[in-house]
């Protein structure tokens, strides 16, 4: 789906798009799921596949891969296997970029006020959240923790009172 939203006095088409959000255990275990499952609600995406799980060490490597090299890499690992996580896939036009703007700078120390990590969290292990950083990076991550029959493929009646189909 194709959509038109405006950006200052211009209109533009924005693709619709698909990403991958965990809530990391830091913040299942502060009860903080539906503080950031309202927050993509309100602004207009909707959901495609939801579930808590335990993510295997083989998964976490994986999914951290462009990470392994840097010297934080066991530690995110062990971190992210440590307590479950709400995986999750978001849709709607522009989804990767409005994440990870609505998520904050990876240092919640210098995320905004406002975004997720700048509202909710301190320490730079325990962000909170994740969101792919790229559609690429969305394809590759949806794939790995959610298998096709997982995906639910609806149009949210609220769609057409947040941006006009082109
Ligand atoms: P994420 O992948 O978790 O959404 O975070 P991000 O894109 O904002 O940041 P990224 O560069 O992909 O880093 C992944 C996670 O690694 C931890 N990190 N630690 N010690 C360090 O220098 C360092 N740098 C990154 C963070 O917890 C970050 O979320
Ligand atoms: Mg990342």
């Amino acid at each position: 789906m194709v959509a038109v939203a405006s950006t200052g006095t211009e209109e533009i088409t924005m693709q619709s798009e698909r990403t991958l959000v965990l809530i990391k255990p830091d913040a299942v275990q502060r009860g903080q799921i539906g503080e950031i499952v309202a927050r993509f609600e309100r602004r207009g995406l909707h959901p495609v596949a939801i579930k808590l799980m335990q993510v295997s060490v083989d998964i976490a490597q994986r999914h951290y891969a462009e990470h392994r090299e840097r010297p934080f890499f066991g530690s995110l690992v062990e971190f992210i296997t440590s307590s479950p996580v709400l995986a999750m896939v978001w849709e709607g036009p522009g989804a990767v970029a409005m994440v990870r703007g609505m998520m904050g700078a990876t240092n919640p120390a210098s995320s905004a006020p406002g975004t997720i990590r700048g509202d909710l969290a301190i320490s730079l292990a325990m962000n909170v959240v994740h969101g792919s950083d790229s559609p690429q990076s969305a394809r590759r991550e949806v794939a790995l923790f959610f298998a096709d029959d997982e995906l639910v493929e609806w149009k949210s009646a609220g769609a057409a009172w947040v941006l006009s189909e082109s």
